[in-house]
């Protein structure tokens, strides 16, 4: 379907036992996973608390996994720091729970690591484009943010849609689709992720690449399957 092959995962370990989160960090690495999803959360922005920069930099020392940080949080900025030196490999924050949007995407990027930014449900999706060219990702929040084991919620959908036809307006390779195939400077371009993060499972996940999501979090799903490679396998092969 053209994106295979640019299909990324990322298990949250927020769904793992945090009373083995070495063994749980790789269990993630064993099943084949892309990148190991951490989420954080402050109390505030969202009303459950998880981890901190210590316990990012233990599941660091557990793995060589890509680490993708979630930050449910407010004042990021304070803390992009504190989660690079964990070992944080890309840091993504909420629009809503920031006011210094760019100033903190410049901020991540010049710490060397990459950037995302991050989308509730009920955000207009009108916001995304003008931070396009200002990130390394964009993730649309197929749950409201703050727990994991929540329903998928399908209004999304038409978001992915409208963030995937806005990559293309603005020629931004996305999905290994090159926007102009005339012009080969896209191509020097990497696929310009689009994640999603909520509710995931084998049906929603397929919908949801229909739709142009590249990068696929799962917490639920992923680490209470039975054979979490197998699943990882199945969404790779959709
Ligand atoms: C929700 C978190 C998610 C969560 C996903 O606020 O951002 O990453 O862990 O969990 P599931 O897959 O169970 O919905
Ligand atoms: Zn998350």
């Amino acid at each position: 379907m053209g994106t295979k092959g640019h299909i990324k995962i990322c298990p949250s370990i927020l769904a793992g036992d945090f009373g083995k989160i070495y063994d749980e960090a790789k269990r993630i690495e064993d099943s084949g996973a892309d990148r190991l999803h951490v989420d954080v959360m402050d109390g505030h922005f969202v009303p459950n608390l998880t981890i901190g920069p210590q316990v990012v930099a233990a599941i660091n020392r557990g793995t060589n996994m890509f680490l993708d940080v979630h930050l449910m949080m407010y004042n990021a900025f304070d803390y992009v720091e504190r989660f690079v030196e964990a070992g944080a490999d890309r840091i993504t924050f909420h629009f809503e729970s920031t006011e210094d949007v760019e100033d903190t995407l410049s901020f991540i990027r010049k710490c060397n690591v990459e950037a995302g930014l991050a989308f509730c449900p009920e955000t207009s999706e009108t916001f995304v484009p003008k931070y396009l060219n200002k990130c390394d990702m964009i993730l649309l929040m197929t749950v409201h943010p703050g727990f994991g084991g929540q329903k998928f919620m399908p209004e999304v959908l038409d978001k992915i849609r409208f963030v995937r036809d806005a990559l293309t307006k603005l020629d931004i390779r996305q999905g290994g689709v090159t926007a102009d195939k005339n012009n080969p400077a896209t191509l020097k371009l990497p696929p310009f992720p689009i994640q999603v993060d909520g509710g995931i499972n084998r049906e929603t996940a397929k919908e949801c690449l229909l739709a142009g999501a590249t990068e696929f979090v799962a917490g639920t799903y992923l680490m209470g399957a039975k054979d979490m490679a197998s699943e990882i396998a199945f969404l790779k092969s959709l």
